[in-house]
């Protein structure tokens, strides 16, 4: 008997759970907090800050919970996401996902021309496999796979960078064995190109 209340109450606590899990509605919480440094639409203008509009959903839930865990280390974005819900991370990444993002503008068109290069077509002597291969033709990426394009060029090369320093672990791997054989120049003109591409 005494079992069986214990049951129902932990079965009640876990459904008050679930229910102030689904309270806070994306939008509220985007304006409480995330606009801050990503802007309310994720558009963020300091490139200090990723743009999130037009992510991949799926890609931005992994990284949210990966900052919650600590599988990817960021002071800023941890404290953000310690007390939000797996609903709310969802609701979160549908959000960002659905807005229209707006690439920069390339500040040197040909360094851009030089990045498309490498991004389609990799570096046979240096052993680097083409951008292209997963994040797709036009960068837009697809479920995990992150999109690239219109994102702040220097925020691509400081997490090419995190891949090589492995400051950024990722779960497969895939990005640390892509990112070993690109050279400071190649980081520089293939984000370039990303940044700019719509
Ligand atoms: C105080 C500033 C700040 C606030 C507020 C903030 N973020 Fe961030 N966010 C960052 C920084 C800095 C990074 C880049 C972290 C890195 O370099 O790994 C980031 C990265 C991210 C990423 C990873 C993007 C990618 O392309 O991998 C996601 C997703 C994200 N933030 C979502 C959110 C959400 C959702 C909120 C609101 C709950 C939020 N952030 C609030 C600073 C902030
Ligand atoms: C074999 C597949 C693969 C190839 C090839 C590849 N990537 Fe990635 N890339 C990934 C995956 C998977 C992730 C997400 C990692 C994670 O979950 O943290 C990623 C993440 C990234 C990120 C982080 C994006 C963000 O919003 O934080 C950047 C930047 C990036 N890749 C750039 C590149 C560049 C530049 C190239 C070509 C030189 C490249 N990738 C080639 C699979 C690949």
């Amino acid at each position: 008997m005494r079992h069986a209340a214990f049951i129902a109450l932990t079965s009640l606590a876990l459904l008050a759970d679930l229910a102030s899990a689904s309270e806070r509605p994306a939008r509220e919480i985007v304006e409480a907090r995330c606009q801050n440094c990503h802007g309310m639409t994720g558009q963020s203008s300091s490139p200090n800050y990723p743009k999130l509009a037009g992510q991949n959903a799926q890609y931005l839930q992994r990284q949210l919970f990966n900052f919650k865990s600590g599988r990817r280390e960021n002071g800023e974005m941890k404290a953000q996401v310690a007390d939000l819900s797996g609903a709310e991370i969802e609701a979160l990444a549908e959000y960002f996902s659905s807005k229209d993002v707006i690439a920069d503008v390339a500040f040197d068109p040909a360094l851009a021309e030089i990045g498309k290069q490498l991004y389609e077509n990799g570096n046979a002597q240096s052993g680097v496999t083409a951008c292209s291969t997963c994040h797709g033709p036009r960068a837009r990426g697809a479920l995990f796979l992150p999109r690239l394009a219109g994102q702040h060029a220097s925020y691509i090369e400081r997490q090419v960078q995190a891949f090589i320093d492995h400051t950024r672990e990722a779960p497969d791997m895939v990005m640390h064995s892509v990112v070993t054989g690109l050279t400071e120049a190649e980081i520089i003109a293939v984000a370039q190109y990303l940044s700019g591409l719509e």
